[in-house]
């Protein structure tokens, strides 16, 4: 079984929502993929994914409350097939630490290599409807081309 796993740099509010909506389609179109997130920074450790987060996917029929941050670890390196990272940042820390081969989410679904804007900053909602349609429509895309061998 392949395993994917999202990373963000807090594991509270981008990388949740694609694991909620991989999670999602695995379980829609009954895929042998293991799906996780992590943050490059442990400053969230333990937290649940931030209350718009939990919202917006709410709307959208995923629950992510349970969801735990945690951070990056050594044995994420060797364990998952695929690590895709929310922007530019987030793949140079995943380098620097020491995986190999990391997606950017924003090169799958015509995003031309665009960044998931972090949201964190913004007390607004409307910051993480963005984020969330970005985050759906390029993780379905990657998913669709792990599931046809094209990755
Ligand atoms: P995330 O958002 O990387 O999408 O989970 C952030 C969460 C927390 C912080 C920054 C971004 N922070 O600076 O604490």
């Amino acid at each position: 079984m392949n395993r994917i796993l999202f990373v963000c740099l807090g594991n509270i509010c981008r990388s949740p929502l694609a694991h909620g909506v991989a999670e999602q389609l695995v379980n829609k179109k009954n895929l042998a993929l293991f799906i996780d997130s992590a943050g490059t920074s442990n400053w969230h450790k333990g937290e649940e994914p931030c209350p718009h987060s939990i919202k917006i996917a709410d709307q959208y029929n995923i629950d992510i409350s349970q969801q735990q941050s945690r951070p990056i670890t050594k044995e994420d390196i060797a364990l998952f097939e695929y690590v895709v990272a929310m922007d530019k940042q987030n793949k140079t820390d995943l380098e620097a630490f020491g995986f190999s081969n990391v997606h950017l989410i924003g090169d799958f679904g015509n995003f031309q290599g665009e960044d998931v804007p972090d949201p964190y900053f913004f007390d607004g909602f409307e910051g993480f409807e963005h984020v969330y349609n970005m985050v759906a429509v390029c993780v379905e895309d990657f998913i669709e081309k792990v599931e046809n061998g094209s990755l």
